[in-house]
């Protein structure tokens, strides 16, 4: 027990049930360890313990970390995992135990195992999401001629290639990638020495002790240390806009899985059937993405919200910040490795996306740009390429069946190809497959360095 000694009554069964947080907090075990050895050799170092004490509380609380190294903790009985260390350490090492909570508030210590833990989550979102832009930059490579319909308002617009649709998820995951890099700059800061709230009357070094953890600097307010949660937010933010863009991904696939479009197919390691109908092969993994995203949103503004009124400085609500960002994490990290080789082992039928993208429709823009080439206003062409699309889906006959009229000459239906109307998107960001696969490779280097930078 932390906290008895001015009180009369022992805690009520519903107020510890209600209270604790050990049943999920339990997850911070390798940080509050971690925080407990550093700011141990910082009372060390900075003579408030002596060397003995130390190394007593060093020894104990490394072998607490042992002991669990496998994350087997006992299932309650404890408030929250600062109180369970605490109890270990005294069953370890004896009264001693008793001098490390010296000068630390469990206030900054809690802010303190969050933030290491965000660390690691974004470091590990960031490794995992750079993974799966290798993947898709090399689906665009392999791809990077491969014809498909592009859509807006998801009706057939002009041609596209499938190597140029990888690619843009890949633009999309790497502002993500970025979004992690940034939040863990800002995240890099260590509250541990903010005290409950005002600082701590010890002659410690706070930057030295930041130092000593991995972080780049101490925080510079006590009561904006405690009560800060900033990274959290950060963290599911970047999360959450991820798994924006992967739904978007997932429902891309979904619609080309479709047996009416039947674009793709999905390796059968990563795809699931039905308990009724033998024939199904059922895009589960991409739509679990798509609903986890769903839930991803929720997760951020429920911690927006809770952090939004609380005063200054540290107040229970915090408590609740933990849960949103294990749940995040296993969501991220299942997510992302199967949609890798989701990605690496995608089947393409190629001859659907090209007979789809060879649809006159999509070649109606060529026949308006080769009049407008040759001096036809772009208003006047639009109207007779629109009017002659019109006839030939009326007629049931193709643009080049139709042949030529008093305005359309051979040349201007010589562009209404497929090939060639891919081949003309030459400017900076198009579709021509000599880009695509520029900026496949590009993209290939890019992450190869962020990987390195890591
Ligand atoms: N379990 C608490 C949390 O997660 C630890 C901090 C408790 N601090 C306090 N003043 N009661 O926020």
């Amino acid at each position: 027990m932390l906290w008895g000694g001015g009180f009369s009554a022992p805690p009520a069964e519903v107020l510890r049930r209600f209270n604790d947080s050990f049943s999920f907090d339990r997850a911070l075990i390798a940080e509050d360890v971690a925080g407990s050895i550093a700011w141990a050799t910082e009372l060390g170092k900075s003579g408030v313990l002596p060397a003995k004490d130390v190394k007593a509380l060093v020894a104990g609380l490394r072998a607490i970390a042992k002991e669990h190294e496998d994350g087997s903790l006992p299932e309650g009985g404890h408030e929250d995992i600062h109180s369970y260390v605490e109890t270990r350490l005294y069953e370890k090492v004896g009264a001693v135990a008793g001098k490390l909570h010296t000068g630390r508030s469990r206030n900054d210590q809690v802010a303190t195992d969050v933030r290491l833990y965000v660390k690691n989550a974004l470091v590990e979102a960031r490794a995992l999401t750079l993974t799966l832009v290798e993947a898709l930059a090399t689906l665009a490579l392999r791809e990077a001629a491969t014809a498909m319909p592009g859509y807006t308002h998801l009706k057939r617009a002009v041609p596209v290639t499938l190597g140029h649709w990888a690619n843009a998820y890949a633009e999309m995951l790497l502002r993500d990638v970025d979004r992690f890099a940034t939040s863990l700059e800002r995240a890099n800061e260590c509250p541990l020495g903010s005290g409950a709230l005002a600082g701590t009357p010890l002659a410690i070094d706070r930057q030295r002790l930041a130092a000593s953890l991995g972080f780049a600097r101490a925080t510079a307010n006590s009561l904006d240390g405690v009560s800060d949660r900033d990274a959290a937010a950060d963290y599911l933010y970047a999360s959450t806009m991820l798994l924006s863009h992967l739904s978007r991904l997932s429902e891309d696939l979904i619609l080309w899985n479709s047996d009416e479009l039947a674009f793709v197919g999905l390796p059968d390691a990563l795809a699931t059937g039905s308990s009724r109908m033998p024939q199904k092969k059922n895009p589960d993994v991409l739509e679990l993405v798509r609903g986890h995203a769903g839930r991803a949103i929720g997760e951020l503004t429920g911690l927006l919200a809770v952090l939004k009124g609380i005063p200054l400085a540290y107040d229970k609500d915090l408590q609740l910040d933990k849960e949103p960002l294990f749940r995040m994490r296993a969501t991220l990290s299942l997510a992302l490795a199967a949609l890798t080789p989701l990605i690496a082992g995608l089947i393409v039928h190629r001859d659907a996306m090209k007979t789809a993208a060879s649809d006159d429709r999509l070649l109606t823009t060529e026949l308006a740009d080769a009049l407008a080439a040759r001096g036809v206003p772009f208003r006047e062409a639009h109207e007779i390429a629109g009017k002659r699309i019109a006839q030939a889906l009326a007629e049931g006959k193709s643009l080049k069946a139709l042949g030529t009229s008093d305005v359309i000459r051979a040349a201007d239906l010589e562009a209404v190809d497929v090939a060639k109307a891919l081949a003309r998107r030459t400017t900076f960001g198009g579709t021509a497959p000599a880009l695509v696969a520029r900026s496949a490779k590009a993209l290939l280097a890019k992450t190869k360095s962020l990987r390195r930078k890591a």
